[in-house]
């Protein structure tokens, strides 16, 4: 250690420590821009130089060492001067204008001016001409307010070995670029975005953060896959340990949110794979195939018998609904010590996972797998149990959960709804999952074009149907079955026919069909209702035999059961604590916000579990750490061709293999395409190791005290 003096505070420090920084750390503030506490010094912009007693001339502070007895002067005229005349060389270049540069009020030169008093505002500014880059995905580049000082380059070299930014000549000019000014993508950039992380100015800015106008957290900005998963599962860390081939440690990272990954391997809606910033380069990641690699490779190495297990309770919690929400809400409430039971009313637990989601999608030997392991934790579970009464649970249970699901298909209210042959979703895919008899015939007409529907659809052609339509209000790009179904539903023969009205079903007894109208335009009103424009002479019919509705579904619960309902028949909760009009009685899942996905559920179940853990007096914190927490290494080094590298695909069976029966027809990516998808990750969380910059504001206070 040494014992160094600035401005007169004597500080202990290691032996040879930049004296930047150790007077930093210490809350004494000497101005600097090219300094970067992450990066190696270039020390070329010259304001942080110092004066040292004993040594003539001024020293930049940043290269300089500490030494035992060293003694250092932050604050003199002479300092001063040569300061303002370092502040307009770097301003030389620098557009006048801040008002409009994207890091105005967040940019590092401009508190640096500030710092100086406004110094070099009067220097005669020299015009550079660059062209502003805009054409690279992720990333702006206007090389007219660069300052040159260098922490993009060494951001991209030193700290990350990717070497795609260098200075570049042209016309006397210097500047930052790529090789021959090619585009970024073909000069191997990785998009970690390190530079647009440094850059003390607004020359290189990320696109996502410029356009983020309702000012959503950085961290949101930066990582948005992790974000957008509802149960914010950690995705980067869990593709890094995949690319590594540590598929238990990636396990451990996904079980950290979410108590069933192979199922949602499966089955999750993926919407990360909406957000993921790789998408903007290429292809979006596989995020949901590279998850479920791991948990189908997963031993539990590593996450059992790590979890929590708090000691009992003596509290009492009855979950209604073994579903996705039910299941979740069980788990983390078992952890936190309570007892906890779950009463299903159908034969077994997995609730629209095992009776509204095809097999063919899910097996249920998988949900069955998973929820033995959620069960191990020492959940009761009853099973062919219908509660009447949520209110008279009460006597026994210390809270109780209502997840319920959606469990009633709903018709719309057109000619025809009542004839033999229609029938509801729900009701179809529950005895198709129950092999029981569904009632359809030959010719099945689906009615709705979401996820559900095409479940249908999918579904009656493996038990037999010779043909299947399915027409929808939407058009064709509005419809919200994701895109893969629809074009696997397609590959399987099933007809689409989007923007169709529903005119009526046709029939005396029984369907012979449905007339339907082409849509001009369909929207909601204020009040929820559609107004459809239908085009004139548009009328179509198609023969049919059986009509199934796939318009929505609702919670299987009256007004009988004692509990306040709002919209769409969904059990009214109170803002912020999930709890219903009935004290200890709480609700989780789509019975409170109508259908949506497993993982919505999941974030649900969790939300819920959090709620009556602190209604039951614990703290509420389920969080757990299951995978070891290591520092990721930011050195990516370079990749020939990074951007290039294509998506892996998934390993689906044949149509004409697949659609008569109820085998599995996703086998997800193979052995030896998941390292290298995984490598395709930007890594994007890597940016948020990296230290924020040190602003002559954050020390106002402190340096008053200190001097
Ligand atoms: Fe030290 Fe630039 S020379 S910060």
């Amino acid at each position: 250690m040494a014992v160094l003096t600035i401005d007169g505070i004597q500080l202990e420090v290691p032996e040879h420590k930049g004296v930047l920084e150790c007077a930093l750390e210490a809350g004494i503030y000497i101005p600097h821009l090219c300094h970067h506490p992450d990066l190696p010094e270039n020390a070329s912009c010259r304001m942080c130089i110092v004066e040292v007693e004993g040594t003539e001339g001024v020293v930049p502070s940043c290269t300089l060492r500490a030494k035992d007895g060293m003694k250092v002067k932050t604050k003199s005229q002479r300092l001063a001067k040569l300061r303002s005349l370092a502040l307009e060389l770097l301003l030389a270049g620098h557009p006048e204008d801040c008002s409009t540069c994207p890091k105005y009020g967040n940019c590092e030169l401009q508190t640096l001016i500030q710092y100086m008093g406004g110094a070099g505002a009067d220097m005669k500014y020299r015009v550079k001409g660059f062209k502003t880059q805009e054409e690279n995905p992720l990333l702006v580049h206007d090389m007219n307010r660069c300052v040159l000082c260098g922490r993009c380059v060494r951001a991209c070299n030193d700290l990350r070995g990717v070497g795609t930014l260098q200075y570049q000549k042209k016309d006397m000019e210097t500047y930052v670029g790529t090789l021959h000014d090619k585009l970024l993508i073909d000069a191997d950039c990785r998009f970690c975005q390190a530079c647009s992380e440094v850059c003390p100015t607004g020359s290189i800015c990320d696109k996502l953060m410029m356009a983020n106008s309702d000012n959503k957290p950085k961290e949101e900005v930066v990582v948005p896959c992790r974000a957008a998963c509802p149960a914010h599962t950690d995705v980067p860390r869990y593709i890094r340990y995949i690319k590594e081939g540590r598929f238990n440690e990636a396990a451990a990272v996904i079980r950290e949110k979410v108590p069933f990954p192979k199922s949602l391997g499966r089955i999750c809606t993926n919407v990360c794979e909406f957000q993921c910033k790789r998408g903007n380069v290429n292809e979006a990641m596989a995020i949901r195939n590279l998850k479920r690699y791991a948990a189908d490779q997963d031993t539990g190495e590593i996450w059992r018998g790590k979890g929590k297990q708090l000691p009992d309770s003596g509290k009492k919690v009855c979950v209604i609904g073994g579903g996705p929400a039910g299941m979740t809400a069980a788990y983390y409430l078992r952890k936190q010590g309570h007892d906890v039971t779950i009463k299903e009313a159908l034969p077994t637990i997995g609730g629209m996972m095992c009776y509204g989601i095809p097999e063919y999608r899910l097996p249920r030997e998988i949900v069955s797998e998973e929820y033995t392991i959620i069960e191990e934790t020492g959940i009761h579970t009853e099973v062919n149990t219908r509660v009447e009464s949520p209110k008279a649970l009460r006597k026994d249970y210390d809270a109780v959960l209502m997840a319920i699901g959606t469990h009633n298909g709903i018709s719309l209210p057109i000619e025809g709804n009542e004839l033999a042959g229609v029938l509801l979703n729900t009701e179809f895919l529950r005895k198709a999952s129950l092999h029981q008899e569904t009632g359809i015939g030959k010719k099945v007409i689906i009615l709705g074009g979401g996820n559900v529907a095409f479940d249908c659809a999918r579904t009656a052609k493996r038990l037999g149907a010779q043909e299947v339509h399915l027409a929808c209000l939407e058009a064709r790009d509005k419809m919200t079955a994701s895109e893969e179904e629809i074009l696997e539903a397609q590959e399987e023969g099933i007809k689409i026919y989007p923007a169709r009205s529903f005119e009526r079903i046709t029939g005396i007894d029984s369907v012979t069909g449905v007339d339907f109208m082409k849509v001009l335009s369909f929207e909601f009103d204020a009040n929820r209702r559609a107004v459809i424009k239908k085009e004139e002479g548009s009328e179509e019919h198609i023969d049919g035999d059986t009509v199934i509705f796939a318009t929505g579904q609702r919670p299987a619960i009256t007004e009988e059961a004692g509990l306040a309902l709002g919209r769409g028949n969904c059990i009214a909760v109170r803002e912020r604590s999930l709890m219903t009009s009935e004290e200890g009685i709480f609700a989780a899942g789509d019975a409170v916000y109508g259908t949506k996905t497993v993982i919505q559920a999941v974030a649900s179940g969790r939300e819920a579990a959090i709620e009556i853990d602190r209604y039951l007096g614990g703290d509420g914190n389920i969080s757990e750490i299951l995978a070891p927490i290591e520092k990721a290494d930011g050195f990516i080094g370079k990749q020939k061709q990074f951007g290039y590298e294509k998506r892996a695909t998934g390993q689906i069976v044949a149509a004409e293999k697949r659609q008569d029966n109820f085998k599995v027809m996703d086998y997800g990516i193979c052995s030896e395409d998941v390292c290298q998808e995984a490598g395709r990750c930007l890594q994007c969380d890597l940016r948020l190791q990296i230290t924020p910059p040190r602003l002559w504001g954050d020390f106002k206070g402190r340096e008053e005290d200190v001097v």
